[in-house]
């Protein structure tokens, strides 16, 4: 149907690259354009606020993700100029800001995955929390307690909201700041689990997040690695990992969580560590 009312504007692979590159977010559409569309993105904008129904504002994302709160510009295009939304996944609800804290929706089989992983009982810190979107979707699942840091002061104070919206008060713990201060300060050998969704700066925060694991503890080690053949990418952040690492480590699985460029992958590799 969208492909079909794109047809008076774009070519039909101009329109398959475009539908496959738009990402819907509550009632906000937010579209990359290719260079070569660029001088069309006002009437793409129309189209999509047109045909998608419960679309709201479309944005055309005029940067990367980028700096240290992951964040990126958008362009409103087509609709309201309003980047807050509501976000629903697995029976939990987020507010979130697209703009001003990050968000992405594909990452929710990985958060499904982790919130399955956690068991009764668990303290999980999550050092790079964002608007607490694993943080809530693990304690709703499971009775556990999460540690929810981020150093972006809108993403704490949207994560404190969520909390409160999902009825986790107690449950999950907002606190703003850097991560590594945070755990030197309150909270070193706390977590029977740990998260550690900054890719691009594992390594570098590795050893707070031993710091905050207990011994025998689980430690999600998300990182970016390039791979010629796809099958090898988790064997490649194993050996990463076990290159790095200061303490004994029982290497439990590895996996793509999703590719992030062309033989470029995001991938977590889960370790007990002894220590
Ligand atoms: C890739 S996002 C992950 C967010 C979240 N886990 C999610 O999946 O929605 C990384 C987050 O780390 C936060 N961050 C960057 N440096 C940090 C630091 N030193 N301490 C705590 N949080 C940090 C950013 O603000 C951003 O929200």
């Amino acid at each position: 149907m969208l492909k079909k009312a794109l047809a008076s504007v774009l070519s039909e692979k101009e329109s398959e690259d475009l539908i496959s590159a738009f990402d819907q977010i509550g009632d906000i559409i937010i579209v990359r354009i290719p260079d070569t569309l660029l001088p069309k993105k006002k009437i793409i904008g129309e189209t999509l606020l047109n045909e998608v129904k419960i679309a709201r504002s479309v944005y055309y994302q005029a940067s990367d993700v980028e700096g240290d709160f992951r964040t990126r510009n958008l362009e409103i295009l087509a609709g309201e100029d309003n980047t807050e939304t509501e976000y629903k996944e697995f029976g939990c609800k987020f507010i979130v800001d697209v703009e001003k804290a990050f968000f992405s929706p594909r990452l929710s089989t990985e958060r499904e995955r982790i919130a399955n992983l956690i068991q009764e009982g668990e303290i999980v810190t999550n050092m790079f929390a964002g608007v607490g979107m694993f943080s809530i979707m693990a304690a709703k699942k499971k009775k556990c307690t999460v540690y929810s840091l981020d150093i972006n002061p809108v993403a704490s104070k949207l994560c404190e909201k969520n909390i409160e919206l999902n009825k986790l008060a107690g449950k999950v713990i907002s606190i703003n700041g850097d991560a590594s201060k945070i755990i030197k300060e309150q909270l070193e050998n706390k977590s029977d689990r740990t998260l550690m969704l900054l890719p691009e700066r594992s390594d570098e925060f590795l050893e707070s997040a031993i710091s905050t694991t207990k011994n025998g503890g689980t430690i999600h080690y998300y990182s970016h690695i390039h791979a010629d053949k796809k099958s090898e990418a988790g064997k490649l952040s194993e050996a990463h990992y076990l290159q790095v690492t200061p303490v004994k480590s029982e290497i439990l699985s590895s996996k793509i969580v999703r590719a992030v460029g062309p033989r470029y992958y995001q991938t977590v590799v889960d370790v007990k560590i002894s220590k």
